[in-house]
């Protein structure tokens, strides 16, 4: 690959070198180069929330990330919200009201939740409309989501 250079970037607990361009974005090496394909491409231009990823526990869009740099940071992608084979608590909720439709959205939209839940066990519905404004659906009419981030807010409170 020309012009680029080796780096090491904390994904989901493991040290992983990808080779880095200066323009790479974060949402292209995790799809591109790690095959991290739950992390979504959909606006590309940090409107949608589909790449969402959490960077040190922060949701953040990975398509206007840029790779070089994320070096200091730890990356949690859909795939490492849990251990292999598990379901996160929230994972479970949206699927037990079946939220997913074409499930394009899902993997930042239970990464958001997660997080918002974490910092407010009790929302409103309200608050939890607030805390999904960052991010699209074009299947649900967000009724069934917001329904399973109420579930998972019983369950783990
Ligand atoms: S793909 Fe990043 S916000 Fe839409
Ligand atoms: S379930 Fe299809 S975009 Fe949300």
């Amino acid at each position: 690959m020309s012009n680029a250079e080796l780096m090491t970037l904390n994904i989901n607990g493991e040290r992983f070198e990808v080779a880095v361009q200066i323009g790479h974005t974060l949402l292209e090496i995790l799809r591109d180069q790690l095959f991290l394909t739950g992390t979504k491409r959909g606006c590309n231009q940090g409107v949608c929330g589909a790449c969402t990823v959490l960077r040190d526990g922060v949701p953040t869009s990975a398509c206007l990330s840029l790779a070089v740099d994320c070096s200091d940071f730890q990356i949690t992608t859909i795939e490492g919200l849990c251990e292999p084979g598990e379901v996160h608590p929230v994972q479970q909720a949206f699927i037990d009201v079946s939220a997913p439709q074409c499930g394009f959205c899902m993997s930042g939209m239970v990464l958001v939740a997660k997080t918002f839940l974490d910092s407010t066990p009790h929302p409103s519905r309200d608050q939890i409309r607030e805390a999904l404004s960052g991010n699209l659906c074009r299947c649900t009419g967000y009724i069934k989501i917001i329904e399973a981030i109420e579930l998972a807010s019983e369950r783990t409170s």
